[in-house]
């Protein structure tokens, strides 16, 4: 009677034209994309990935990256996998990797052609481990961009500034007017993105590469960070008074204009987009402060848990090649607001904001992400250090020393 049943089931499912959800297998997808913009462009992942006949369970993790990460690498650990799931790549994942606990996504990278198309190459080297490839990258973020409210700098009756100098010149005038300067939330990885943006605008990228790539202590000790540092120090006079915790809210205080400005990555865009602001009218962004249009290439990337079921293993494959495929591109990051993996597709529609990220990108004028060029380890000393400079008022030389005192140490 069982099997009867299962295979008029079967017929029934077959005449209409619905046999792919027969074989659906579940995939729990682990993420922290939980604003509404985040939402929204995770959304699009999920709904492909449906429409395969698999089935894409939500993983949401709520908080930053900060809170999920841990998370996410001790369910693996812990042998408790999920079936995908989202890392920032770079070195992340390094771990994981060495233990054996994440899938070679190398042949079907080979079958697909990943690397004539991957742009630019160094997504892919961040999830390549001894010439393997472990993940499949998604997007492309950058922290360095300074995000303006027309309204707030309308009611202080002020232009738009155009560069950090003409902001930090309008910051008195605003804050008259009962605006906030800087909207800054008040978690160590912000701030740290905060004073990233402010180096690479301040020191430039050469001094940059040889502290956060080359691991050059005296340079983090010497003139040209004593200037990043007291730069970070007049913003946080700024930032003062800026209660929000989570990112996002401190995007909506630039969104409502009640601050005039935050140093965020390009996933802000996706809340100005959920808001219906719109770029060049409502707000303006300013890739690396208006001062050196650099942007780093960090972003999204989406690993595999090893698991022992060949039909996860099946959906698993399914899932990357889909997360890499042009349409799911195009559609995912015009909602995110960061740009595709992929130098082949069409991104005609893409906002002002996002096009002035593609120019760059296609300057070449790019560095290595924080996650790519230092350990987690070290990633997470800096952000305990930046958490204590932007909440207290220690002083610009005594955080220049411990940040030194980092490098010096630092993988
Ligand atoms: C980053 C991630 C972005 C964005 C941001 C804030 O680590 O790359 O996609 O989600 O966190 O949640």
């Amino acid at each position: 009677m069982k099997i009867k049943q299962s295979i008029s089931g079967l017929a029934a499912a077959i005449s209409f034209g619905l046999c792919a959800s027969v074989q659906a297998t579940e995939l729990e997808v682990t993420h922290w994309w939980t604003s509404g913009g985040e939402a929204a462009a995770v959304s699009e992942f999920a709904k492909a990935f449906d429409a395969t006949g698999n089935k894409w369970v939500d993983g949401a993790i709520a908080g930053s990256g900060g809170t999920a990460r841990p998370i996410i690498i001790s369910r693996i650990l812990g042998g408790d996998p999920m079936g995908a799931t989202q890392l920032n790549h770079g070195r992340q994942a390094e771990e994981l990797i060495e233990e054996g606990l994440l899938t070679d996504l190398t042949d079907l990278a080979d079958k697909e052609g990943w690397r004539d198309f991957v742009n630019p190459s160094s997504l892919l080297d961040a999830c390549t481990l001894d010439g393997r490839i472990y993940c499949a990258p998604v997007n492309i973020h950058s922290g360095q961009w300074l995000w303006l409210s027309h309204g707030a700098f309308k009611e202080a009756g002020i232009d738009v500034p155009q560069n950090w100098a003409e902001f930090v010149a309008a910051a008195p005038q605003l804050a008259e007017a009962g605006i906030l300067p800087l909207a800054m939330g008040q978690q160590g990885w912000q701030q740290n993105l905060a004073f990233g943006t402010i180096t690479v605008a301040v020191a430039g990228m050469e001094a940059w590469t040889e502290v956060s790539v080359n691991k050059n202590a005296e340079v983090a000790a010497g003139p040209v960070y004593k200037e990043v540092f007291e730069a970070a120090a007049a913003a946080r006079e700024l930032a003062k008074g800026s209660n929000v915790q989570d990112w996002n809210m401190a995007t909506n205080l630039v969104i409502t204009d009640k601050a005039g400005g935050q140093i965020m990555g390009d996933w802000a865009q996706g809340e100005f987009q959920v808001a219906g602001q719109v770029a060049g009218e409502d707000y303006t962004c300013l890739p690396g402060l208006g001062v050196n249009e650099i942007l780093d290439t960090g972003g999204d990337a989406f690993y595999f848990p090893v698991v022992d079921d060949e039909e996860t293993q099946k959906a698993q494959m399914e899932l990357a090649s889909l997360l890499v495929s042009p349409k799911v591109q195009v559609d995912f990051n015009l909602k995110k607001g960061s740009l595709p993996i992929r130098g082949d597709i069409d991104l005609s529609t893409a906002n002002d904001c996002m096009q002035k990220g593609l120019k760059i990108l296609a300057a070449g004028n790019v560095l290595p992400s924080g996650d790519m060029a230092l350990s987690p380890d070290t990633q997470t000393q800096i952000e305990d250090l930046m958490a204590e400079f932007w909440s207290t008022d220690m002083s610009a030389a005594d955080a220049q020393a411990s940040y030194a005192a980092i490098i010096e140490d630092a993988e």
